[in-house]
C-alpha cells in the first residue's frame, strides 16, 4: 500500500474474552466516522464465525473466503453499507479450513486488498475473542489496536493476556483501550486502572484509556433491529459514549497524517519466535 495517495489508518478492535462487544464497537465506530464525513472500510475478519453481516441484516454475495480461494475481482467482494463512504468486506462463517489463516495467505489476502483499501481513511478489522496466531498476526498489522474489556475480572485478566501476547510475540507497544458495559464513567476509569497497573508492573508498557461505553438496553434493541445503535438513538448513553470514541480515533488518525504517504497501511508484522 506504498504509494504518495495513501491516507488509509488501520485499527483492529480485538479482546482476550469473547462476547465483549467488539463487533458493535466496529460497526457503530465506523458509522460514527462516515457521518464525520470520513471514508471508512469495515472488515469482518473474525473468519470463523462472522457477525457483522447479521448485525447489519445482509447477505453478502462474496467473502473475503472467496478472496482467497477463486480468481474474484476485489472490489466484488465490497458491499455498500451507506451510501458515499461507509462500506463493509464481509467473511464466511463455518469455513473451518479458513479460520486459521497462516502468514501466507495473511499477506495474499492484504496484496488483494491494498488497492481497494487504499481509497479510504479508516480500515476498522473485526476480529475474533482470544489470543489464536491469526488474531494476533491481524491485529499486530493494523497501526493502532483498540483492546475492548469489560469490568468483569475475567474480561481484565484475558485483556492482560492479550496485551502481553502481543506484546513478547510481535513487539507491539501501542494499545488504547475501551472499557465497554460499564455502569457508568467510573467504573471504566476504575477498569483501565486494574489493567494500566499490571501492563506497568509487569510489562513495562503505558497502555491508554480511549474511554468507556456504558452498559445500554438501546444497543440490543439495534441488534434485534440489525441497525446500527448510532443511526437508531444516537443520544442514548451508549450512543453518546461511541460518538467521543470516534473522535478519539479521529485524533489518533490526525496525529498519523504526517507520516501516511509513504507508509504501508498495513504490514505483516516480525514475529519474535518461529514455530
Ligand atoms: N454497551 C453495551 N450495552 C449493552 N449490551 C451490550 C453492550 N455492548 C455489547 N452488548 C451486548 O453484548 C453482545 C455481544 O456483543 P458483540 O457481538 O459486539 O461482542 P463481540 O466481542 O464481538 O463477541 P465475539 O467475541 O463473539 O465476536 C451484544 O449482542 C449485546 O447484547
Ligand atoms: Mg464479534
Amino acid at each position: 500500500m506504498a504509494n504518495n495517495t495513501n491516507r488509509v489508518v488501520s485499527f483492529s478492535i480485538v479482546s482476550g474474552k469473547g462476547g465483549v462487544g467488539k463487533t458493535n464497537l466496529a460497526l457503530n465506530l465506523g458509522y460514527a466516522l462516515y457521518r464525520g464525513h470520513h471514508k471508512v472500510m469495515l472488515m469482518d475478519c473474525d473468519l470463523g464465525l462472522a457477525n457483522l453481516d447479521v448485525l447489519l441484516g445482509l447477505t453478502p454475495d462474496k467473502t473475503l473466503q472467496d478472496l482467497l480461494t477463486q480468481d474474484v475481482d476485489p472490489a466484488d467482494v465490497v458491499v455498500p453499507i451507506e451510501q458515499g463512504g461507509f462500506d463493509f468486506l464481509p467473511s464466511a462463517s463455518g469455513v473451518p479450513e479458513l479460520i486459521d489463516l497462516d502468514e501466507d495467505l495473511q499477506g495474499l489476502l492484504f496484496d488483494k486488498l491494498n488497492n481497494v483499501l487504499s481509497g479510504y481513511d479508516f480500515l476498522l478489522l473485526d476480529l475474533g475473542a482470544g489470543i489464536s496466531r491469526t488474531v494476533m498476526r491481524f491485529s499486530a498489522m493494523t497501526q493502532e489496536r483498540i483492546v475492548i474489556i469489560t469490568p468483569e475480572p475475567t474480561s481484565l485478566t484475558d485483556g492482560y493476556a492479550m496485551i502481553k501476547v502481543m506484546n513478547s510475540e510481535h513487539g507491539v507497544k501501542n494499545f488504547h483501550v475501551v472499557v465497554n458495559m460499564a455502569t457508568d464513567h467510573e467504573e471504566g476509569k476504575r477498569s483501565f486502572q486494574r489493567l494500566h497497573a499490571a501492563c506497568e508492573r509487569f510489562l513495562g508498557l503505558d497502555i491508554k484509556y480511549a474511554g468507556t461505553v456504558r452498559q445500554d438496553p438501546t444497543l440490543i434493541q439495534a441488534v434485534i433491529k440489525q441497525t446500527p445503535l448510532l443511526k437508531m438513538a444516537p443520544s442514548c448513553n451508549a450512543g453518546r459514549d461511541i460518538l467521543q470514541l470516534a473522535v478519539r480515533l479521529k485524533r489518533m488518525r490526525d496525529a498519523r497524517l504526517p507520516e501516511l504517504g509513504d507508509q504501508e497501511g498495513l504490514s505483516l508484522p516480525q514475529e519474535n519466535n518461529t514455530d
